[in-house]
């Protein structure tokens, strides 16, 4: 069982420059909320309430603002410093002592994932003890994600931004992990851009085959705002289903409201802390 999770948050954001020079791109809009809300919620939703999110140097207090202790939230909210991008499996060595025995989830501050059953397939992903299990998606440019190649539904290859590939499934920015990626990850190497690969670390796991795939499925979408377009697209997605069905996707206190790990004297305190705004408005009604 995965009760764990980190968020990362940090990153230099260079593609979005210079809107990224001041602000980290986490904390930038994605339509009517910050971008770390939609990573978060589907750790929520996934049942994970230990929660670590690793930040740039400096720039604790700036999510602190939005993102407190987590009391709010019924969860537990911890941060960290990362100095400088060394790359996603940073994550394990830095998160070593809130991992501490357990098993944990891993999920890139930047992704957004939304889908029918989507809560349910999580849960079930959660509920494992050994090995690691990634979420793959279709996607028509998989020369610029890390892809993984299928045969009879077991992985025969797992490359990083592959030039020619036939396969189109692209890894997505969530993963979940035993208890020995900590060790895995203090043992890898740096690659030539001399950075930690994710890549690289599934490959340890893929060599023991401890490593599960799962599909996200037809229906669901996975974006990953790491550019303007991106970004501007994940906006215009997250508007145009709230707007027609008039539920917000991961709004944090709703999620904590279903799952009872907080009452509603807590939503009228959200209600006050984040004043006279459609997200405000958004919570009343679900009082
Ligand atoms: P990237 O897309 O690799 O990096 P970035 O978001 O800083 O953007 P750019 O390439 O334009 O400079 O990272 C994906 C996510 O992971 C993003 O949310 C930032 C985060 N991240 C870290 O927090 N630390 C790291 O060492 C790396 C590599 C990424």
């Amino acid at each position: 069982m995965i009760k764990k999770g980190i968020i990362l948050s940090g990153g230099l954001g260079t593609r979005m420059s210079p809107i990224t020079k001041s602000v980290n791109k986490q904390l930038l809009p994605i339509y009517d909320k910050p971008l770390i809300y939609y990573p978060l919620s589907i750790l929520m939703l996934a049942g994970i309430k230990d929660i670590l999110i690793i930040v740039n140097k400096g720039s604790v207090n700036q999510f602190k603002k939005i993102l407190p202790n987590g009391e709010n939230l019924g969860i537990k909210i911890n941060y960290a410093e990362q100095d400088k991008p060394r790359g996603l499996p940073d994550a394990f060595k830095i998160g070593k002592n809130f991992i501490g025995k357990d098993n944990v989830a891993l999920i890139l501050g930047d992704n957004f994932f939304y889908g029918q059953s989507l809560s349910d397939k999580l849960k079930k992903i959660v509920n494992f003890k050994k090995g690691a299990s990634i979420l793959v998606h279709p996607v028509k440019n998989p020369n610029k994600f890390g892809v993984v190649t299928l045969k009879n539904n077991k992985i025969i290859n797992l490359v990083e931004k592959p030039k020619k590939t036939k396969s189109n499934l692209a890894i997505t920015g969530l993963y979940f992990f035993d208890n020995s990626v900590v060790k895995k990850s203090l043992n890898l190497k740096k690659s030539k851009r001399n950075e930690l690969e994710i890549i690289d670390l599934l490959k340890k796991y893929k060599k023991t085959n401890s490593l599960k795939v799962e599909f996200l499925g037809r229906g669901a979408a996975w974006l990953d705002a790491g550019t303007i377009d991106d970004f501007n697209q994940t906006s215009i997605f997250v508007s145009s289903i709230e707007k027609r069905q008039g539920f917000k996707i991961a709004c944090l206190e709703e999620i904590s409201l279903m799952k009872k790990w907080i009452i509603k004297n807590k939503i009228k305190k959200a209600i006050s802390f984040y004043g006279n705004c459609e997200y405000s408005r958004y919570l009343k009604s679900l009082l």
